[in-house]
């Protein structure tokens, strides 16, 4: 596995808890954000264009985060110092994080995942990873409200391999009907079985 070398990337891992969401749940979500088949298809292509970008994109995003104290504080120890290890460590991931948005196959695995990666933002599993110190937990509200940035921001780097105008749109739907799939099966590690 090539992607083996980004610590505590557990993709497919074997200790992975299976997802509490199924196979047929997942379908009817897939269907209420209309993700389909041209989705799919745009999403890859995305993948191509975004493959080499990843850095830029996630130091983008950590810009806007530590830009706002009440979001930075994620990523500080007991003493109020960015964790800087912390903080390379999961943007590691945070990157690979990008090329599995427009490569991975919705499949058992990638449920899995989600079901980790929303823990990871939880009490449950945040910290854990990395032996980190931070605050204990992401509220929900700021993880639902940064898909606006994540989504807003990806434009400029869509636009970078010279697609027409009529592709960057259909990569730009794809790429936010994803990242609000991704985003909702996070929130079930916060929720109830109103979830
Ligand atoms: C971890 C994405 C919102 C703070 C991660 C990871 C990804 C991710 C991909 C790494 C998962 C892994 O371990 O493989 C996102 C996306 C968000 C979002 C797409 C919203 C659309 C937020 C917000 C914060 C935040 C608002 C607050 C600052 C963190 C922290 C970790 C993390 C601290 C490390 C968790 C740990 O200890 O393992 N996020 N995130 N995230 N995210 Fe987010």
């Amino acid at each position: 596995n090539a992607v083996d070398h980004v610590a505590g990337y557990d993709y497919g891992a074997a200790g992975l808890a299976t997802s509490p969401v199924t196979m047929k749940e997942l379908d009817l979500l897939k269907q209420t954000i209309t993700f389909d088949s041209e989705d799919a298809r745009y999403l890859r292509v995305a993948g191509s264009v975004l493959e080499d970008q990843t850095e830029s994109i996630v130091n983008l995003w950590r810009g806007v985060i530590n830009s706002m104290p009440h979001l930075a504080c994620y990523f500080k120890d007991a003493q109020g110092n960015p964790d800087e290890e912390y903080k390379s460590k999961v943007k590691e991931r945070f990157k690979q994080w990008i090329i599995d948005v427009c490569t991975k196959p919705y499949d058992q695995d990638w449920l899995n995942y989600q079901h980790e990666i929303g823990l990871r933002h939880m009490h449950e599993k945040k910290n854990k990873t990395d032996g980190a110190n931070a605050a204990p937990y992401i509220p929900m509200r700021y993880v639902l409200a940064f898909t606006a940035v994540v989504n807003d921001t990806i434009k400029p780097f869509l636009v970078k391999k010279g697609h027409s105008l009529g592709v960057i749109e259909k990569m730009y739907k794809a790429w936010c009907k994803a990242v609000l799939l991704h985003v909702t099966l996070w929130t079930q590690a916060y929720c109830n079985a109103e979830w």
